[in-house]
């Protein structure tokens, strides 16, 4: 058997992990949610959240992965059979599965992406109508060949391996992306008027703590932003060397997808707050309101485009991961090269994401069943199989390998029973309240 790639050393990887979790979440639901819910007063659950629990959570897909050295499919089947449990495999598959599906729709949406990067650099904000040109194209058969362009683009980058293809794109995409975004936020916060957006962001209404609201969108942020979904973070930890640090890896994940969330509603709440436009999130909030300011700042052409390139590289960092689960899954499985799988994970992207295309009715369905059923569940199969089946004093132990602050006994007794109550109130509220990722 050829020898498992591993990343060239912590940067890499790290890289990697930064690339996967910062995605549209930071972008079209970080700003608006930090508004919504009291400003800096929703910042208190979000951090406890996301480093209290999304810290855990990337520990042990980071530990699952190293562990056994297999993707989710691989990883579940070997802890399973261990204990002489039936059903590895067909677990394992679930958070496969579900990875496959973020991936068919987030192809769908770096698509629109792509076209509005082509937009933005042929200066188009400035003659299109903005507000019924996403209408018109999203769910329609013109966005056809923009989703096929991002499978392709994505294709192109995971073909050439983990060490060649998704650590070397990220090398380039995450400093650009950090660098680029300063600029913008330099840009947004010194136009006339931001400081009424900044104090949308910052002025706390601390009534909100009060609100259950309030924390359980904070949670559903935090196990989303940080990729938590019990394979996209533990493929990319089946690559990692014995010797590099688990614990610190997960900190400075959330470290930096924090940081890049801050950056984005930073860019985009005083702006949209300079020119009087409504706040939203999704879509419209990407596709109508950031155009519109582009078309009316100064300076606008040059900083569409380096907007709309970053989240174009927000998008297909995360989409590169998603690819990989699947590919990773199929070459463990079926003994196929990497090139055989890539193609065959392009085509099942395509095949499903067409009639997401065309019918806006059905891309929502689809992305509700995967991320408000299937993510949040597979997250859990993941912690219940790692911190209970393989065993919580094994799962440390392979965590701390490698750790400059190796974790105490009482972090596994936190992820055991907190950690897993935890993941599973996140799929149970998710269904009570139709999402809350
Ligand atoms: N973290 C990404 C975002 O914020 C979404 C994402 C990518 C994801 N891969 C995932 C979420 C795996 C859960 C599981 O947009």
């Amino acid at each position: 058997m050829k020898e498992r790639e591993t990343w060239t050393g912590k940067a890499g990887f790290i890289l990697a992990c930064i690339g996967s979790a910062i995605g549209l979440g930071n972008i079209w639901m970080f700003p608006w949610r930090l508004g919504q819910f009291g400003g800096a007063a929703f910042l208190i659950p979000y951090f406890i959240f996301v480093f209290g629990l999304g810290t855990t959570g990337l520990m042990g897909e980071f530990g699952f992965g190293r562990a056994q050295k297999r993707g989710a499919m691989g990883a579940f089947e070997k802890a399973f059979e261990e204990k002489k449990l039936p059903f590895g495999v067909a677990i394992g598959s679930i958070p496969v599965i579900t990875q496959t599906g973020i991936f068919i729709f987030y192809s769908v949406v770096v698509g629109w992406i792509l076209k509005y990067f082509v937009l933005a650099v042929s200066g188009s904000f400035y003659t299109i109508d903005i507000a019924n040109t996403f209408g018109n194209f999203a769910g329609h058969a013109e966005s056809i060949p923009w989703n096929l362009l991002a499978i392709v683009i994505t294709l192109g980058i995971v073909i050439l391996g983990v060490k060649n293809g998704i650590e070397k794109i990220n090398r380039i995409m995450m400093p650009s992306l950090f660098i680029i975004f300063i600029i913008l936020v330099i840009r947004s916060l010194t136009l006339p008027g931001a400081i009424e957006g900044v104090k949308y962001l910052l002025v706390p209404d601390w009534s909100y703590l009060l609100k259950p609201m309030t924390w359980i969108m904070a949670l559903g942020q935090a196990f989303f932003t940080v990729s938590l979904g019990g394979a996209g973070m533990l493929v990319l930890g089946s690559y990692l060397k014995k010797d590099e640090d688990i614990p610190s890896s997960a900190i400075s994940t959330a470290l930096f997808d924090t940081t890049a969330a801050f950056l984005a509603a930073f860019i985009i709440i005083p702006a949209a707050f300079a020119f009087g436009l409504d706040i939203n999130a999704g879509p419209p909030l990407l596709f109508i309101t950031m155009p519109h300011i582009f078309k009316v700042m100064t300076g606008g052409y040059v900083f569409g485009i380096a907007f709309f390139l970053c989240i174009l590289f927000a998008g297909i960092s995360t989409e590169v991961v998603l690819m990989e689960v699947t590919v990773e899954a199929f070459m463990d499985r079926f003994g196929w090269s990497r090139k055989k799988s890539v193609i065959l994970v392009a085509l099942i992207g395509f095949a499903f994401g067409v009639p997401l295309d065309i019918n806006m009715e059905w891309f929502g369905k689809f992305a509700d069943v995967v991320s408000i059923y299937l993510l949040p569940l597979s997250a859990l199969l993941a912690a219940i199989t790692f911190f209970w089946i393989y065993g919580i004093d094994r799962a440390r132990a392979e965590i701390n390998r490698g750790a400059k602050r190796p974790l105490g006994k009482w972090w596994g007794f936190f992820a055991k029973y907190v950690f897993v109550f935890v993941a599973g109130a996140v799929l149970i509220l998710g269904i009570i309240y139709g999402g809350i990722g």
